[in-house]
C-alpha cells in the first residue's frame, strides 16, 4: 500500500483504560501495549481494587499479561470507597505503586456498585491526597434517577465537582470522559489543577450512532454520546492543544453476549483502531499538529510524569487500512469500535 503522508509523534500513553481481569486480559492487552506506553489503569474489577496490595496484585497480572516484546507501564488507580484509608492511598502514591484514585458515583456505571454515595465521608482521604500531589479521577455523572442521562455530567459538575473543588481548592482533578459543552466550558474557565480526558469514540460519533435506525448496542457506553453540539465542542478542546485536554480512550471491552442483549453493558472497545481513529479526526479538523499533544504531552505535564522518549510513526494510505471488526479473547468475542467511516491512518 501506497503512503500518502506520514507524522511521527512521542508514543502516546492513554490516561484512561479498562483491561479487564484473566482471560480478558490477556485477549485485550496486546491492543494496547502496541501503541501505547503507560495507561491509567480503571480499577472497577469484581472485586475492585480498592486498596494499594490491590494494585501491585494486580499491576502484576497485567505485567504477566502482556506480550514479552512490548514495553507498556501499567499506572495503577485506586477504586475510592467510603471505607478507603488515607495512609494506605498516600503510602502506595509515595512507593510508587498508585498512581491516582477513581471517584464512581455509587450506581454510575460498569461495577461501580461499592462507589461513593456521600462524598463528605470521603474528604479525610482527598484532603490527605491534595497534601501529598496526588491527581482524582472523577467520573463525572450524577446517579439519581429523576435526572435525565444526558443532563447527568451537567448536573454531576454542580452539585458534587464544584463543591469538592470549593472545599479542597488544591486537590488535582481530571474530569474523566467528558462529553458536554458544559464540561468543556467548566475545564477551560478553571484553574490548572483541573484537567479532563477525552475518548475516541466521543469525538467520533453522537447520540444518533446508538440510536437512529435501530438500537446498536456497540455504541452504548457511559457516559452517553449526547447531541452533535457536544460532539463538536469535544473535538474543538481537543484539537485547541490547550493542556488541560488529554486522550483518555475509556476503551471497555465487553464480550458481545453481554452488550447484545436486552440489557446491554456499557462501553466500547477502541484499543485497536484508537491511534487511527484519532489522526483521521484530527486531519479532518486541519489539526494534525495538535495530535501530538493531545495524546502524548498533555497527560504526563498534568500527571507531572516524564514525556515519553520513544517514538511512533503514523502513516496515511492511499487505500483505507483495514481492521478485524472483532477480536477472539478467551473471554468471548468483543467487536472493535466501527467509525463508520474508512480509515487510512495506520501505526507503522
Ligand atoms: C466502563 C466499563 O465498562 O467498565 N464503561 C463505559 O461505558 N465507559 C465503565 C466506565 O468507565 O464508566
Ligand atoms: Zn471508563
Amino acid at each position: 500500500m501506497n503512503v500518502t503522508q506520514s507524522l511521527t509523534i512521542t508514543k502516546p500513553d492513554d490516561w484512561h483504560l479498562h483491561l479487564r481481569d484473566g482471560a480478558m486480559l490477556a485477549g485485550v492487552l496486546p491492543h494496547s501495549s502496541r501503541h501505547f506506553h503507560r495507561a491509567i489503569i480503571m480499577p472497577n474489577l469484581v472485586p475492585p481494587v480498592v486498596t494499594t496490595a490491590d494494585a501491585r496484585a494486580y499491576r502484576e497480572r497485567i505485567l504477566a499479561a502482556k506480550p514479552r516484546a512490548d514495553f507498556f507501564n501499567p499506572l495503577m488507580v485506586l477504586y475510592l470507597t467510603e471505607n478507603t484509608d488515607p495512609a494506605d492511598v498516600v503510602a502506595g502514591y509515595e512507593d510508587g505503586h498508585v498512581t491516582a484514585v477513581k471517584l464512581y458515583p455509587a450506581g454510575a456505571t460498569t461495577n461501580s456498585a461499592s462507589g461513593v454515595t456521600h462524598v463528605e465521608k470521603v474528604y479525610p482521604v482527598l484532603e490527605a491526597m491534595a497534601k501529598a500531589g496526588m491527581v482524582l479521577c472523577v467520573h463525572g455523572e450524577v446517579t439519581d434517577p429523576a435526572i435525565d442521562i444526558f443532563d447527568r455530567e451537567a448536573v454531576f459538575i454542580e452539585t458534587v465537582l464544584e463543591p469538592i473543588r470549593r472545599r479542597i481548592p488544591e486537590l488535582r482533578i481530571v474530569l474523566e470522559h467528558v462529553t458536554t459543552r458544559q464540561g468543556v466550558d467548566y475545564v477551560r474557565a478553571a484553574e490548572d489543577n483541573l484537567a479532563a480526558t477525552i475518548t475516541t469514540h466521543h469525538l467520533v460519533i453522537n447520540r444518533n450512532a446508538i440510536l437512529a435506525g435501530g438500537i446498536r448496542p456497540h455504541y452504548y457506553c457511559l457516559p452517553v454520546a449526547k447531541r452533535e453540539e457536544h460532539r463538536l465542542a469535544l473535538r474543538r478542546a481537543a484539537a485547541s492543544g490547550d493542556r488541560r485536554f488529554f486522550l483518555g480512550t475509556d476503551s471497555a471491552p465487553h464480550s458481545d453476549p453481554t452488550k447484545e442483549t436486552a440489557c446491554g453493558c456499557a462501553g466500547i472497545f477502541t484499543a485497536p483502531n484508537t491511534m487511527s481513529c484519532l489522526a483521521h479526526v484530527f486531519e479532518e479538523d486541519g489539526a494534525l499538529d495538535k495530535l501530538e499533544a493531545f495524546a502524548s504531552l498533555n497527560g504526563p505535564a498534568f500527571y507531572r510524569l516524564p514525556v515519553n522518549a520513544e517514538r511512533i510513526t503514523l502513516v496515511k494510505r492511499s487505500e483505507p487500512v483495514v481492521f478485524p471488526g472483532k477480536i477472539e479473547t478467551g473471554a468471548g468475542t468483543v467487536t472493535v469500535f466501527d467509525p463508520m467511516f474508512p480509515l487510512y491512518w495506520d501505526v507503522q
